[in-house]
C-alpha cells in the first residue's frame, strides 16, 4: 500500500507503543520483544500486511533510537524521558484516562502536573508523525494516550487525512464530565476527519459532548455498527462518528491452531497438567478491569460448595505483567496471588496444584496450544473495550470443541452472543456458568462453538480496518 521513500510515509498508524518493546538485558545489551496488549496483537499483522510505518515509544525511558526498518515495517520510535513515563504514561494515560474510561472500576487521580506532561507528549507524537508523512498521507492515531494528536496533527499538516480509533471504552457522559481537561480532549479529537469507538454507545456519547461542551450541532441518528456514521460539523470540515469493534487475525489463528506441532504441545500441556478431567483457562495483561480475581473467587466458592471436584478440575491462569509501578496493579496482583494461595493452600493435592499461576507471556503459538487445550476459557473482565482474548479461543476451536464464559461488560458480548455470557459482579452468575460451562452436552457445545466461529471468522481485523479506513474515505490508499 504505501511507499517510504524521501517524501515521507503514505499510511501511517501512529500508537503510544511500537508493536515492539525495546529490553535493557543485565548485561548491559538490549533487544526488541513483541509489545503487550490487543492493540499491537490486532493491528500489526494489517500493518505488516500493507507496509505501513508506525510512530510510537520504544516502552523503556530514555532509549535514544533512529527509525529502522523491520520486516518491511518502518518503525519511528518517539522518546520519552524517566519522567515523561512517569507523569504522561503511568500518571495522567493509565492512573487517569484508564479508570474514568472504564466506569472508575479503581479511582481516577486528577493532577495537573500529569495534564501538561500529557499535553507535552502528545505535542511530541505530532511532530515527529508531521515530518515522516507524505503530503495528503493517511495517518490513523490510536487510543486514549494520544488524543490530542489529531487536532495538533491537523494544525501542523491541514493536508492529511487523520482518523483516530479508541481501543477502550468511551465511558458514560456523566463520568467523562469529572475530567478537569475535558473539553480539552473533545477538541482534540475533533481535529480527526472519523473518529471511532468499538461500540455505538461510545459514538453516542461523544457526540452529546462535542454539543454540551464544544457547542457543535451534530446529527440526530441513531450510530449503529456499519450504519452510517453521526457527523458533526466543525467550521468547514466534516467530521465523521461512527462505531468500528476490532477483531482478531481470525484465519491465521485458525490455520495455527490446526497445526499438528501445535496440537502435540496442546496434548502435551494436557499431560504436564496430569490430564485432568476438565480445565479452565484464563489469558489476561494483569488489569484490575480484567476480573481475574472474579473467576478465582467463584472458583474457590465452587470448590468450598463441592459444586467441583478438586480431583478434576485445574485452572490456568496467564497473566502478561501489566503496568507494574501504578499502585492499582500491584493491589490486584496481590489479591490474585492471595486468592490462588487460598485455593491451592485448601484443595490442592501434592503433585496436582488447582490453579497454574504463571505471571508471564507466552508466545503466539504456545498461547494457541492452551487455548487448545482448554475446555473452558473463562473471560471476566468488570469493564473491557472490546476483548480479543475471547475471540482468539473462538478461533482455535476448528474441531468445535471447548466453552467460553464471557462477560456482558466486555465489548465482544454484543457479537459473541452463543457464550455463557455473565455479570462479573454477581458471583452466583459466575459460578452457575463456570458450572454449566463444565458439564456443558457435547451436542449443545458444538452448536454454540459454531455459532461462535461464524461470527468470529467472518469478521476479522482485516473486515475492522478496511471498514474504518473506507469511512474515512482512503479506499484507493489500501
Ligand atoms: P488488552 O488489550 O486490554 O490487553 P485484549 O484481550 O484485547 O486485552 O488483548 C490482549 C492480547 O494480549 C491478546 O492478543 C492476548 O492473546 C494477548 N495476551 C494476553 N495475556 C497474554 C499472555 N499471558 N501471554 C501471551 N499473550 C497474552
Ligand atoms: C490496551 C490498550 C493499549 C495498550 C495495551 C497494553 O490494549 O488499549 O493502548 O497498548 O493495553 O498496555 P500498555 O500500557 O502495556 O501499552
Amino acid at each position: 500500500m504505501s511507499s517510504i521513500g524521501e517524501n515521507g510515509a503514505d499510511f501511517l498508524v501512529v500508537a503510544n507503543r511500537l508493536p515492539v518493546d525495546l529490553e535493557r538485558l543485565e548485561d548491559g545489551t538490549q533487544r526488541w520483544k513483541h509489545s503487550p496488549g490487543g492493540l499491537v496483537s490486532a493491528l500489526e499483522p494489517f500493518l505488516r500486511a500493507h507496509s505501513g510505518a508506525w510512530v510510537g515509544w520504544p516502552g523503556i525511558a530514555d532509549a535514544d533510537v533512529e527509525a529502522f526498518e523491520e520486516d518491511g515495517l518502518q518503525l519511528h520510535p518517539v522518546s520519552l524521558s524517566a519522567t515523561e513515563v512517569a507523569d504522561y504514561y503511568e500518571g495522567f494515560s493509565n492512573g487517569t484516562l484508564w479508570p474514568l474510561y472504564h466506569d472508575v472500576v479503581a479511582p481516577p487521580a486528577f493532577h495537573r502536573r500529569w495534564w501538561n506532561t500529557y499535553v507535552r507528549v502528545n505535542q511530541r507524537f505530532a511532530d515527529v508523525t508531521a515530518k515522516v508523512a507524505a503530503q495528503g498521507a493517511t495517518v490513523w492515531v490510536q487510543d486514549y494516550q494520544l488524543q490530542l494528536v489529531p487536532a495538533m496533527l491537523r494544525e501542523l499538516r491541514p493536508d492529511l487525512r487523520i482518523g483516530f480509533f479508541l481501543h477502550i471504552p468511551f465511558p458514560p457522559v456523566e463520568l467523562f464530565m469529572q475530567l478537569p481537561w475535558r473539553t480539552e480532549i473533545i477538541r482534540g479529537l475533533l481535529g480527526a476527519d472519523l473518529v471511532g469507538f468499538h461500540r455505538p454507545g461510545g459514538a453516542q456519547n461523544f457526540l452529546w459532548l462535542a454539543r454540551r461542551l464544544v457547542g457543535l450541532e451534530p446529527s440526530r441518528g441513531a450510530v449503529g455498527v456499519r450504519t452510517r456514521p453521526g457527523v458533526v460539523q466543525v467550521g468547514d470540515r466534516t467530521v465523521r462518528v461512527g462505531a468500528f469493534p476490532i477483531s482478531i487475525d481470525s484465519a491465521g489463528l485458525d490455520a495455527l491452531a490446526r497445526d499438528k506441532e501445535v496440537q502435540k504441545q496442546a496434548r502435551k500441556i494436557r499431560a504436564d497438567l496430569g490430564n485432568p478431567k476438565k480445565i479452565f483457562l484464563g489469558v489476561d495483561r494483569l488489569d484490575y478491569t480484567k476480573g481475574i480475581d472474579v473467576r478465582l473467587r467463584a472458583l474457590y466458592e465452587l470448590l468450598a460448595d463441592g459444586r467441583v471436584d478438586p480431583t478434576e478440575v485445574t485452572m490456568v491462569q496467564l497473566a502478561t505483567p501489566s503496568r507494574e509501578r501504578v499502585e492499582h496493579y500491584k493491589q490486584m496482583r496481590s489479591e490474585i496471588e492471595q486468592i490462588v494461595g487460598r485455593i491451592n493452600g485448601e484443595f490442592s493435592t501434592v503433585g496436582h496444584p488447582i490453579v497454574h499461576y504463571l505471571h508471564q507471556s507466552v508466545d503466539r503459538r504456545e498461547l494457541t496450544a492452551f487455548m487448545s487445550a482448554a475446555d473452558v476459557m473463562v473471560v471476566t473482565p468488570v469493564r473491557d473495550g472490546m476483548n480479543l482474548v475471547c475471540k482468539e479461543y473462538v478461533a482455535t476451536r476448528y474441531d468445535l470443541g471447548g466453552a467460553l464464559v464471557l462477560s456482558e461488560f466486555a465489548g465482544a458480548a454484543a457479537e459473541l452472543t452463543s457464550a455463557f455470557l455473565v455479570n462479573p459482579h454477581d458471583l452466583d452468575g459466575v459460578k452457575n456458568a463456570l458450572e454449566a460451562a463444565l458439564t456443558l452436552d457435547p451436542a449443545e457445545g458444538r452448536r454454540r462453538m459454531r455459532a461462535l466461529r461464524r461470527q468470529v471468522l467472518t469478521h476479522d481485523v482485516d473486515r475492522w480496518a478496511r471498514s474504518f479506513l473506507d469511512a474515512l474515505g482512503t479506499q484507493t490508499a489500501v
